[in-house]
Parts: C-alpha cells; structure tokens; sequence
C-alpha cells in the first residue's frame, strides 16, 4: 500500500467497479475515477451481454450506464466520479445539458463530463450556473483551457479541465508540455480550474503529473498495478521528464501561448483536430454496443 500519498489526487481511468475496487486494495485508496463511451463499452458486463447476442437499446446503454457510476461511486473518495454525456458533432448544448442534469442525479459525487467544443463549453457554462460539477475533457490545447477558465469563471466548485497526454505523445508530440503549460498559464488564474491529467499511458506519465502538481491524474489500472509493482517511486528533487516516442525519439515540444484568461471564452480559437476524432471514436464506440444506430 501507499504510505505517502501524493498531492496530486489519483483516479482510476476505467468502466469496471471490479476493477477500482481491485485498485483501492492495492493502493489503499482511490480519489476518484473517470468513465467514457469507451472505457463503458468494454465493462465486462456490457461486454457478455453483447457476446450472447444481446446488443442495448440506448436506453438499456444508459441504466447499464447509470449502475455502473452507482456501484464505483461509494469506493472513490472526494474527486467524485466522472460521467460523460453522449455527444455527436452536431449535438446542441442544451442536448448535452439535459444528459448532464440526469447524469449528476444518479450519485451524489458527480463530475459531468463535456467535450472541449463550443457547444461543450455553452453547456458547462449552463451547468455551473445550476451548480453541475462539470470536466472538460478531450482537451488538446492551452486556447481550449483557456476558454474553459472563462466560460465557467464564477462557478461555486472547481472545475476540471482534462488535457489528453498520449493521445498527443501519439502523433508525436510531447502531451505533457500541454499539462505544464496549462499549469503555467493557471497561475495566474483564480484556481477555480484543476487540472486533471488524462490519457496517460505510462509510470513516467505519472510521475511527471507529480512533478507538475497537476491537482488530479486519471490512470488506467494496469499502469497503477506498474507503479504499485515498482514500490510506488515518487519524483524527487532531480526528476525530469521528456517525451520519447516508442523508438527513443524525442517528441516535439509544445511552445507556451501567453493568453490572457480575462477574454470572454468565445474568442478563443477551440478548433483540434484531435478533439473532433475524440468525439467520433467515443460515439463509434458508443454505438457499437446498440441494436442500431442511435
Ligand atoms: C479520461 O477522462 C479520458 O477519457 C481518458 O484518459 C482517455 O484516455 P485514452 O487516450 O487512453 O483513451
């Protein structure tokens, strides 16, 4: 187990309430957990009633959904658990809302999750007007935090803004130059906006979310059980952490934008590439598990 618990808050990056609990036991505790379309497709339940034929009418997909949330909400601790809406391209913010409002009735520590879009940031900033726990996510750029620091400016509970490490060490540049700069650039801010780290793939990921004093990390199990395997290494003094490809190439570091966060959040250019193939793999995904299309 872990006897010095990092400031930096740890969820489990997952779908499955036997695995956080599996965690928990070796960790000695979870903060909190992240869920998405993707990681709730491949709950092993999901995935033996689609293996004996049964594919989920939408409303099946969101009770199944719902009891997943519910079983890990009681083994997490005060970084809640993080329920993404169902979004396409073309859904409007009020949509997104509506998903969002019934989501955070379903346990008392939810986060909702909202995609990095314009209408994304339109439904956070509806949502923290009612009180919702909001975290943005598919985050791939310090303009898409910064426009999450303005339109929730205000809002009573911290926000998360969930920038996606691997995702960008995949196309070869270095995720967590995203997490320092926008850390960076937070300095200057009210602190209302925590930054959760996401999309990690590795220890070293981890341990550079330590170093940046990211608030949160959301980590898959099997790089938790690494780290637990490892005897749970922390960053000292003299850690420093560059990006490699899975050659040993360095990855391309991503420069610091001076932004200023006082602008009103729709002037900031949200478009990434990145973002718009996040929301297309979550609804795949999402729809693989259903009768038809929805
Ligand atoms: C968490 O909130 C994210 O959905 C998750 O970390 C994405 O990770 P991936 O890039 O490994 O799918």
């Amino acid at each position: 187990m872990l006897t010095n618990r990092p400031r930096t808050k740890i969820l489990v990056d997952g779908g499955d309430p036997n695995e956080t609990l599996r965690i928990k036991n070796l960790i000695g505790f979870v903060d909190g957990q992240t869920t998405n379309p993707s990681l709730i497709a491949k709950n092993p339940e999901i995935q033996r009633l689609i293996a004996s034929g049964h594919k989920l009418s939408s409303r099946e997909e969101k009770e199944e959904y719902q009891k997943i949330v519910q079983s890990i909400s009681p083994l997490v601790g005060d970084a809640g658990v993080s329920i993404e809406v169902f979004a396409d391209l073309s859904t409007r913010a009020e949509e997104m809302l509506a998903q969002g409002q019934e989501m955070f009735s379903w346990i008392p520590n939810a986060y909702v999750k909202y995609p990095c879009t314009h209408e994304g940031l339109r439904a956070a900033q509806m949502s923290v007007e009612k009180s919702i726990r909001v975290n943005m996510t598919l985050c791939f750029s310090q303009k898409q935090a910064a426009a999450v620091y303005a339109a929730t400016k205000g809002s009573k509970e911290s926000v998360y803004v969930s920038p996606f490490v691997g995702r960008l060490d995949d196309r070869g540049e270095d995720g967590m130059e995203l997490v320092r700069n926008i850390k960076e650039m937070y300095k200057h801010s009210d602190g209302h906006v925590h930054v959760l780290a996401a999309s990690i793939r590795n220890v070293n990921h981890l341990l550079c979310a330590f170093a940046l004093s990211s608030e949160l990390a959301t980590v898959p199990g099997k790089v938790l059980e690494d780290w637990a395997a490892i005897g749970f290494p922390m960053p000292d003094r003299d850690f420093r952490y560059r990006g490699v490809d899975t050659s040993g190439n360095l990855l391309k570091v991503i420069p610091y934008e001076k932004l200023d966060l006082n602008l009103p959040w729709e002037s900031f250019d949200l478009a990434h590439e990145l973002t718009t193939k996040g929301i297309k793999k979550f609804v795949a995904d999402y729809q693989s598990t259903l009768k038809r299309s929805a």
